[in-house]
């Protein structure tokens, strides 16, 4: 095991966290244990061989590779569902995961407690082989707390029994009254999610696997999801399960590069786009990407970028290697890089958060994955909200009507549609509002970092409940 050079901790017991290797996943578990460890906590980081993070940039973490447990054919498929599921059984067949808390385990005679493990809430195995082991577990919800009470099975199995889902075309606008504000179309997506009994298998062992763990950390703050926590906290008093909002996480330590890069991407960002946004006036540029995983067709790609250049607005466009499905690198349509000229800037890969942090940016297209979203609050930037799929529909729904801090892009793409919705987020008075109300927000989250602010005591209590353990 590869102990990191920072400060020794103090506290006498290690804490061993398991991150679901995607980008949206491992970034909020790697700044956890950051935030742990700058508490006093000794930290081990279990990972897999696919999207492992880079130790060199974790000074004081240690990190433990598990002998692979993502088939090749696995770590290539695009549907998330079959790859969180196919993860958990290979798992649990291989018992690699087992072997590497045992080994962790064995090490205690060292001296430092192994107190818990803390996992992804998408990783049931591993939870499964901590509690063959004794030892306790803590899971991890990197989305919001209203994801984390939509995606639960008594939950699904409630929207069945009341004839919200399946969905269809007449019900889709229908307001679900026991989840306010969502819809039946910010549930699930009926044509990007497999059979009912799948999507119940998978939320029956991720309900499970919080509910046999002594504890649920969520990468969420009071200030904004407040009636959503006292709902969970309620929910899990019943059953001992202390809930920590101790969000946004990637802003609870400051990071220890200084040369403001992500420490945590697993793609190497392009810098020069800052120089760029130096040359551009305040608010003026929107910024477009649509995170790590999300997929976007050819014909898509075509309406979004004649739609940015026919708004007039400058902008700042991710295009990721893999954005449309099966094809590396996606060539813009003819003429579009000329049209554009002196105004749009096109990227593989962005420092995302110093973008969103830059002054010259005043407006972020996004898919609303949920780091993205809490990126954006961070820095008071208003969001034009296509969301795709997953916990990316209910969210936008609370950023467009709840937080109304951004605009909703709905239905079939296309480029005049593209076109209003920039014009209305950037340009027109509806506008206005909605950046006055991403600034009230910003406020409010930094207030929550604060030294004695709602995430930081969230943490002390988290450090407290592990010693406990
Ligand atoms: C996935 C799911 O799609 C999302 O719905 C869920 O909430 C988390 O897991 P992803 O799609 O990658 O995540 O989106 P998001 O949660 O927004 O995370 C993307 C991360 O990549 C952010 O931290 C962002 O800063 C980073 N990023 C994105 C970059 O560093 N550069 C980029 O160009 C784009």
């Amino acid at each position: 095991m590869a102990e990191g050079d920072g400060p020794t901790p103090a506290r006498g017991a290690r804490v061993v966290l398991f991150p679901l290797p995607s980008q949206g996943h491992l970034s909020p578990m790697l700044h956890l244990a950051s935030a742990l460890h700058a508490r006093g906590l000794a930290v081990t980081v279990l990972h897999t061989a696919y999207n492992a993070p880079d130790p060199a940039h974790h000074p004081g973490l240690a990190f433990v590779a598990v002998p692979d447990v993502i088939p090749e054919a696995v770590a290539a498929t695009t549907n998330g569902i079959a790859k969180i599921l196919a993860l958990n059984a290979a798992m649990e067949a291989s018992g690699h995961v087992r072997g590497a808390l045992a080994s962790l385990l064995a090490e205690e005679a060292g001296g430092q407690r192994l107190a818990c493990l803390i996992f992804d809430s998408t990783l049931f195995a591993a939870q499964k082989a901590a509690a063959g082991l004794g030892l306790p577990t803590l899971v991890l919800h990197t989305g919001s707390a209203a994801g984390f009470r939509l995606f639960r099975s008594d939950t699904y199995n409630m929207l069945h029994d009341r004839g919200y889902l399946p969905a269809t075309e007449s019900n889709l606008h229908m307001p679900v009254k026991e989840l306010p504000p969502l819809q039946v179309r910010d549930l699930f997506d009926p044509s990007k999610l497999p059979n009912k009994e799948i999507v119940q298998k998978i939320l029956g062992r991720a309900t499970e696997s919080t509910t046999n763990s002594s504890g649920a950390i969520l990468n969420t703050f009071e200030a904004l999801e407040s009636r959503e926590l006292e709902m969970i906290r309620d929910e899990l008093a019943d059953r001992g399960i202390p809930p920590f909002a101790v969000g946004p996480l990637h802003k609870l330590t400051a990071a220890p590069s200084n040369d403001g890069a992500d420490e945590t991407s697993l793609l190497s960002q392009d810098r020069v786009c800052m120089e760029w946004l130096d040359a551009r006036g305040p608010g003026s540029v929107l910024y477009v990407s649509f995170g790590s995983v999300v997929h976007v067709t050819a014909d898509e790609l075509v309406e979004i970028a004649w739609g940015l250049a026919n708004s007039g607005v400058p902008f700042l466009l991710v295009v990721r290697r893999g954005l449309v499905v099966g094809v590396d690198k996606q060539e813009l349509p003819d003429g579009f890089m000329a049209a554009v000229e002196g105004r749009g800037k096109v990227i593989e890969w962005a420092p995302q958060q110093e973008v969103l942090a830059h002054p010259a940016v005043g407006g972020f297209w996004t898919h609303n994955g949920w780091n993205s979203t809490l990126e954006s609050i961070y820095e008071g930037v208003p969001m034009l909200s296509r969301p795709i799929f997953g916990d990316q529909l209910p969210t936008a729904r609370y950023v467009c009507d709840v937080w109304r801090i951004g605009v909703l892009l709905e239905g079939v793409l296309e480029r005049r549609e593209v076109e209003k919705a920039i014009k209305k987020l950037m340009e027109e008075d509806e506008g206005v509002g909605i950046r006055g109300r991403a600034k009230d927000l910003k406020e409010k989250v930094r207030m929550c970092l604060e030294s004695s602010g709602s995430s930081q005591l969230a943490v002390d209590k988290l450090v407290d409940h592990i010693l406990s353990l």
